[in-house]
This record gives structure tokens, C-alpha cells and sequence, in this order.
């Protein structure tokens, strides 16, 4: 375990009340419970035998774009600030900038259960400052369900048109009650609508429940204002690691990683610097 793993609070494996009854009533959850319990053996990694034929399947081996070429390397003097969150602004700045990146908040989410069984799927970073990185979602939802037992996460932006991404990785927190209702209500209200309709996640017969579900909510709520579900609110990742990427036609991509050791005053180590604010940095081979 490095030394950074242990800032995070050691996983609890409690559920809260709503996400049990959320499994039990709803279904949501089914692949925690469909799962089968792991054994030594399934933790082994397997040599895989590959089929005679495999090779004409789907050959993809030529596919490759160019990236950047060497005189636009990153180098450690091109860092904006010796802070991450910083240089994450000024990259993440560029990527707004970029009028062929549509969403340049769109990130990558990873999480894993308890046993470690991993799952990512897309959310929209909703803010950041020194204190993390904010998304909101459904804490029923299968991401929910996993970052309530198991709270490490690690979040990725890949930003193709300026060959960039950006891994932070870190522990969750829930954001204050008050702070999602306020996002929840700043939403357009087909939005919130929408959040109450959806226990996330879940199995639905079909598509028309959902639209009936839908028009019900409209109706009831055509007058005034949609009550945030108990179950829907933000997560901020609070980081640990932070590393930012960038992709050389050469393929000696650059890669500069800032870690914030446990004891903030810990010496950096033999390829480390010391960066701001209790963070140290180093670069990666490609
Ligand atoms: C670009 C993009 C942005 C998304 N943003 C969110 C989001 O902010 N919150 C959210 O709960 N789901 C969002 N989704 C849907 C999720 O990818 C996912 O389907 C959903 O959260 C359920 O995930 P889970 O079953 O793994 O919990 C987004 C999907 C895409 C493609």
C-alpha cells in the first residue's frame, strides 16, 4: 500500500439504511448481490488461450493517430504552478477553449466494491477548487452503492483534440445536503424531474414506465417546486494523485505525476520535487 493510500479514511463496508433498502426493495445493486463471492483461485490471473482465428476477428493493429511532435513536448518548466489543482485549471481552461471538445467536463468515473470489482462509466465534474473535484449523481445507483462501501475513486479526462489526460485519483466524500439541494435546484426542472423519476440503476419493465413516470412527476409538480430526492446528491473526490499526460507522435509521452504524501512534510523521495502545498511531483516513463 504507498503511503498516499492510507490518507484515506479506511473503508467502514457500511451501508447506509436508504442504499440496503435501495437493494433490497428496488433490484438496484443486483450486481453486488449477483456477484459471485470471490475465491482465491478467481483473483488468479489466467493465461489467455487464444483462438486459432482470432487475428482476422477484428484486426485493429494499424490504427494510430498522430499526436504532438517533439518541439511541443511538456516539459517540467512548462508547468503553469507547482500546484496540481492549478495546472489542472490552466489545462482544463484550454479544453473549454477548444471549440472541437463538446464537453470538456465530461470524465471518466471509476469505482470498485469492497472486493475490488471494478466499474467506470461518464459524469459531469460539476466543480473543483483545493478542496476536490464535485460530481453529482444518485447515491442508490450502482456508483453510489460502491463508493458507499468502498470510497476510493479515480477520475480521467481525455481531451483527443489537444492529446491530453488528466487521472486524479482520491477518497469521496458526500457534499453537504444543503450544497445539493442548491445544485439540485439550479438545474432546468425537466432535469429534476427526471432525477426523481430515475432510481438509477435499477431494472424498469420498459421505456413507457419511465415516460408515464415522467408525466405523473410533471403533473404533480406542474405548480411548484420538485422536493430533491433523499437518494440524489453530490460526491467530492478529495485528491491524492494527480497526473497529468500528454501524447508525442514519438510515443515518449510526457507524463508528470503530483502525489501528496500522508505526512505532508515527508521528504520527497530520490525523482521527486517538492511542489506547493504538501504536494511532491515526478515524471513517469510513457
Ligand atoms: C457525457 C456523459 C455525462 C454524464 N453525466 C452524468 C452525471 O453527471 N451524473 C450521473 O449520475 N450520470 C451521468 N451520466 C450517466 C452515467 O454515465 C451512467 O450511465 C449513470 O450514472 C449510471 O451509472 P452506474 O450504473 O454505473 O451508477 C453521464 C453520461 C455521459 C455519457
Amino acid at each position: 500500500m504507498t503511503s498516499t493510500m492510507t490518507e484515506c479514511a479506511d473503508m467502514t463496508g457500511v451501508l447506509t439504511a436508504s442504499v440496503v433498502r435501495n437493494i433490497l426493495k428496488t433490484g438496484a445493486g443486483v450486481h453486488l448481490r449477483a456477484s459471485p463471492v470471490f475465491t482465491e483461485a478467481s483473483r488468479r490471473l489466467r493465461l489467455y488461450t487464444e483462438p486459432a482465428d482470432f487475428g482476422s476477428a477484428m484486426d485493429l493493429s494499424d490504427m494510430r493517430k498522430t499526436y504532438r511532435g517533439d518541439e511541443e513536448c511538456f516539459e517540467e518548466d512548462h508547468l503553469v504552478s507547482l500546484d496540481p489543482i492549478k495546472q489542472f485549471g490552466d489545462w482544463f481552461d484550454r479544453a473549454a477553449k477548444c471549440p472541437e471538445i463538446g464537453e470538456p467536463n465530461a470524465m471518466c468515473v471509476a469505482t470498485a466494491t469492497r472486493d475490488g470489482r471494478p466499474s467506470a462509466r461518464m459524469v459531469l465534474l460539476k466543480g473543483y477548487s483545493h478542496d476536490g473535484f464535485r460530481f453529482f449523481t444518485n447515491y442508490e445507483s450502482r456508483k453510489g452503492t460502491e463508493l458507499e462501501s468502498n470510497p476510493h475513486a479515480c477520475l480521467m479526462f481525455y481531451w483527443e483534440p489537444l492529446n491530453r489526460q488528466v487521472r486524479i485519483e482520491g477518497c469521496v466524500e458526500r457534499v453537504p445536503h444543503q450544497s445539493s439541494c442548491d445544485y439540485f435546484h439550479s438545474r432546468p426542472k425537466s432535469s429534476q424531474i427526471a432525477a426523481a423519476v430515475s432510481r438509477q440503476s435499477s431494472a424498469v419493465p420498459d421505456r413507457q414506465y419511465l415516460r408515464q413516470k415522467n408525466a405523473e412527476l410533471e403533473e404533480k409538480f406542474k405548480d411548484g417546486p420538485v422536493p430533491m430526492p433523499d437518494y440524489w446528491g453530490g460526491y467530492v473526490v478529495k485528491p491524492h494523485t494527480i497526473e497529468f499526460w500528454q501524447g508525442q507522435t514519438n510515443r515518449l509521452h510526457d507524463r508528470i505525476v503530483f502525489t501528496r504524501p500522508a505526512g505532508a512534510e515527508a521528504e520527497p523521495g530520490p525523482m521527486q520535487r517538492r511542489a506547493e502545498a504538501g504536494w511532491v511531483y515526478q515524471r513517469l516513463a510513457p
